[in-house]
């Protein structure tokens, strides 16, 4: 098992942060969109982790062909995707399948989508449901909820679909099934999630509408799409980690540079500057999507927050502000967020078990939970194969030594992650 020692940091940190591991949702998206053009897609900085390096060979097996060189990919696309003669592996990426089956519904041929034991976990009824709707032949364990998915491709009708949950993967997987469709398509949200893939596919000559009554309006394709050309902003969510690093180490200060400033996506930055770390965000260029530089700044002691709106657009960052709420002052309250109960673990009962370890105390429920701030004691924590859970707790051992298990899973996000720990503080891998 790969196991991390992280030391207590001795002093202050300046982090200059450019090797921030790539946008992984927007990775995913490169992979799976450049299939939709009949040109080759230049991809500069695509994230080398192991969920979006899945979703790379899954375009491969479909018959796309992949050079590559580090992190500059091209894709060149097939005249017609084909029907593999193997199962199609997410590995551990809940995107990667999701998004997969709404493209794979629409077409011809037989696919079988499958991952490691966690994702085999993680329901997929959210997307196997409404597609079936529309025409699509899915099953899977549990009458098509639990992967392995056995898809047979094939036409699909339009829609008109009112998501129960905001998630940026079930309406992408319905995205990709409408432009598909015979028909104009349309689809809701309560809060809209994370656009990268109604921004790309517009980029990419779709027509994807936000409408002022929150539907969302997809025209069918029939003409192939041109092809991406596009340098991978770095990823918020991993920055966040040392964005939470800098705002609990006394005097230290970090700029992440070329990172996605999406407004769907940098929630939890407002949320720890709302908790007292001074955090200033600057916009360089437009490019898909805002891209620019974030300077985070310790700014003493944080403030207790209670957390109950715009989950969507932070849940990906509540282990990390996990972490922060452990050591400010005053109890924070986590609410209306069930949805971290199906992430790459149950991260309320995962983060929850971690923090108890280090004698912090915590109030779970169902769809949240509280923390009682105070001190940081040195813990064993294991990580139940959750990248974000490992990384959050490394971050957490900047305050008091901390050895994390199970650390492996950080490949499938952020390789480079405990290189740019190192330059911070002593770090023994084993
Ligand atoms: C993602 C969407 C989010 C997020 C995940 C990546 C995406 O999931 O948690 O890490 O790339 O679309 P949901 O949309 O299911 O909430």
């Amino acid at each position: 098992m790969s196991i991390a020692k992280i030391s207590k940091c001795s002093k202050p940190f300046g982090l200059e942060c450019n090797t921030i591991a790539p946008d992984k949702s927007i990775s995913h998206r490169c992979a799976m969109f450049s299939l939709l053009s009949d040109k080759p897609s230049y991809i500069k900085n695509f994230l080398l982790g192991e969920d979006t390096l899945a979703s790379l060979s899954i375009a491969e097996q479909l018959g796309a062909i992949v050079d590559r060189d580090g992190g500059d990919i091209t894709i060149t696309p097939p005249k017609n995707l084909s029907e593999p003669d193997n199962i199609l592996d997410c590995g551990n990426a809940g995107t990667g399948m999701r998004l997969y089956a709404g493209l794979l519904a629409g077409v011809e041929g037989s696919f079988i989508l499958t991952g490691d034991r966690y994702l085999r976990s993680r329901p997929m009824r959210r997307v196997t449901d409404p597609l079936r709707n529309i025409g699509a032949k899915i099953d899977g364990r549990e009458s098509g909820n639990l992967a392995p998915l056995a898809i047979r491709g094939g036409s699909l009708e339009s829609f008109r679909y009112h998501s129960p949950i905001d998630s940026a993967q079930v309406k992408s997987a319905l995205i990709l099934a409408g432009l598909q469709a015979d028909k104009k398509s349309y689809y809701k949200e309560n809060l809209l999630s994370r656009d990268h893939t109604e921004r790309m596919l517009n980029g990419m000559g779709a027509e994807i509408r936000l409408n002022s009554d929150g539907w969302i309006e997809i025209e069918p394709i029939k003409t192939p799409l041109k092809p991406l050309d596009i340098t991978v902003p770095a990823d918020p969510s991993s920055g966040f980690f040392f964005a939470v690093a800098t705002a609990i180490v006394p005097s230290s200060k970090t700029t992440i540079t070329n990172v996605s400033l999406n407004p769907t996506r940098i929630e939890a930055y407002r949320v720890l500057k709302e908790m007292g770390a001074d955090i200033e965000f600057v916009q360089k260029e437009n490019i898909y999507e805002p891209i620019g530089d974030i300077r985070i700044q310790y700014n003493g002691k944080l403030k207790a927050i209670t957390v109950e709106k715009n989950i969507a657009w932070l849940i990906d960052e509540l282990p990390a502000l996990s972490i922060a709420m452990a050591v400010a002052n005053g109890k924070s309250v986590v609410k209306n967020a069930e949805e971290l109960r199906v992430k790459e673990s149950d991260r309320i009962s995962t983060v929850l078990k971690g923090l108890n370890l280090c004698s912090i105390e915590t109030i779970e429920h169902p769809d949240g939970y509280e923390i009682i701030g105070g001190e940081l004691n040195s813990a064993t924590i294991d990580s139940y194969g959750d990248h974000r859970v490992s990384m959050s707790f490394a971050i957490a051992g900047l305050l008091c030594e901390m050895r994390v298990e199970d650390t492996a899973c950080i490949e499938t996000s952020f390789p480079n992650f405990f290189e740019i720990l190192s330059e911070i503080t002593e770090i023994n891998l084993s």
